[in-house]
């Protein structure tokens, strides 16, 4: 008598679990990219901090040596992580011989920004979007730019000369006009 009257109690408590585990797998499912949308900041926070350490090549130590007083402009490749691809990009920098020393500095005018280009004819810096200008180891000779361009750091390493962090174009001379002074 007793396995009669238990059995249909057994399939209704197995209907309301097989229920719950529905509904629950339904909510894991729909909350999944909320969850990751919130803790998406942490995982960039880590990354930009992975990039912060990074060195990337930019040419051999003869070829840097046989750089004078005139700046020349290297393309740094380096690779930025967007979402889930990666994609190739690069940082110009100049090259020069300051005191018989070799200094890199950044292309990106301390005004706001606006990539800077060497003027052989003019030998000075320019910079196009309000006339900056800029002597040839980055220092101001005109226009609005409010300080020298960016040094840089870089490191010889095995006969190669590298530019530390080349994504970094916030901390090393020019003022985001989005971030407050
Ligand atoms: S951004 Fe270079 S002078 Fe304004």
């Amino acid at each position: 008598m007793n396995q009669t009257t238990e059995e249909p109690i057994g399939r209704r408590h197995f209907m309301e679990r097989a229920i719950l585990g529905i509904f629950g797998a339904l909510g894991l499912m729909l909350s999944a990219p909320i969850i990751g949308y919130i803790l998406s900041p942490i995982f960039r926070v880590r990354e930009n901090l992975a990039q912060s350490t990074r060195w990337a090549p930019i040419a051999s130590l003869a070829e840097m040596e046989s750089i004078g007083d005139l700046p020349r402009m290297f393309q740094v490749p380096y690779f930025v992580k967007e979402g889930w691809r990666t994609r190739e990009t690069s940082r110009p920098v100049f090259a020069v011989k300051k005191g018989g020393k070799l200094a890199l500095f950044s292309s990106f005018c301390t005004h706001l920004g606006c990539p800077t280009a060497w003027d052989e004819a003019k030998r000075m810096i320019i910079c196009p979007c309000h006339g900056g200008l800029y002597n040839n180891f980055g220092e101001v000779i005109g226009g609005p730019p409010p300080r020298n361009l960016a040094e840089m750091e870089y490191k010889v390493e095995n006969g190669l000369v590298y530019l530390k962090d080349p994504a970094n174009v916030y901390e090393v001379g020019w003022k985001d006009p989005r971030r407050p002074a």
